[in-house]
């Protein structure tokens, strides 16, 4: 850990990291934040369909990774300052790193949070997959990793509420995944106003059907197909994986699901979030 925060050996360095609390905010950046798997690539796909109105099309040119870099990965870094206007970057990490001109009301910040029971399954399965991350034992053994936030973004309970609780020093826009899934188009007209865009009825369909799991699950461009075998293990799984709310049930135990319950009420009991929890 570097100052008490998980990173991946190999992939993200201190020395990176530390330097991004004074990167020069522009009022034009946006920074997207999540916890692991929470819905950054979906994200990222609605935003690079924001910024060309829909037209799909004019975003087969580059993978979504590379227009909006992760800001903890060193080659992003590199490219921050000279970047052109307006830069968007997603980050899972947490926010004592973070820029100190986001506190300054420069740029903006789109948190996105998903159902952490969820959450904890998805990761399971990409830790499967994930060559840069160690494969668990069983899923009772990664229960136990998560809960003790022993993996990449820490424990859920403190990313959320350490943004969440920060969120009036920022320009900040807190949204759900599971608002997505219900209603992706009132979230997309959420997002695009927050950004001070405007898109004709039009472009927001088609900002939306692209951005659907179907569609990005085929658009190599915002399925990752690119990443290096470092990431991931292409053979053994995607970052589009199931997409669906309730996952959890088909893998919780009555136990863990008490325990988890039981955690979440204590852990989260100052901050006012509900989720849809199937
Ligand atoms: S990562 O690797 O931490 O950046 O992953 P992240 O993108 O945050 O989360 C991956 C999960 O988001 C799901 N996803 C979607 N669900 C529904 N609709 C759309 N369009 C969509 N895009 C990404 C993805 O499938 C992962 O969740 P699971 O539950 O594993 O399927």
């Amino acid at each position: 850990p570097h100052r008490g925060f998980n990173l991946i050996s190999g992939i993200h360095f201190p020395e990176v990291v530390d330097k991004i609390q004074n990167f020069d905010i522009r009022d034009s950046d946006v920074f997207v934040i999540t916890y692991p798997k929470s819905g950054t690539i979906w994200l990222q796909q609605i935003l690079s369909l924001i910024e060309v109105k829909g037209d799909v099309t004019a975003t087969y040119d580059q993978q979504n990774s590379e227009r909006f870099p992760w800001m903890e990965l060193l080659d992003s870094q590199k490219r921050f300052d000279s970047a052109p206007s307006p830069r968007t970057r997603v980050s899972h990490l947490a926010y004592k790193f973070m820029p100190l001109g986001l506190k300054q009301k420069k740029g903006k910040v789109i948190y996105v949070a998903r159902n952490p029971k969820d959450v904890l399954v998805s990761y399971f399965h990409f830790h499967n997959y994930a060559n840069m991350l160690e494969t668990p034992k069983d899923f009772d053994s990664f229960f136990e990793k998560f809960m003790e936030g022993n993996v990449y973004g820490n424990c859920w309970f403190e990313h959320v509420n350490s943004w969440y609780s920060h969120k009036d020093e920022m320009n900040f826009l807190y949204i759900t995944y599971e608002e997505m899934i219900k209603d992706l188009r009132s979230v997309v007209e959420k997002i695009t106003s927050f950004l001070g865009k405007n898109l004709t009825s039009q472009q927001l369909n088609d900002v939306v059907e692209h951005s659907l799991f179907k569609n990005m699950k085929n658009n190599p461009q915002a399925n990752y197909k690119d990443v290096p075998a470092i990431m991931l293990n292409h053979q053994l799984g995607e970052y589009l994986r199931k997409g669906t709310i309730g996952d959890w049930k088909n893998y919780f135990t009555v136990a863990q699901n008490e325990r988890f319950d039981e955690v979440y009420q204590q852990k989260m009991k100052d901050i006012p979030l509900s989720f849809i929890w199937d």
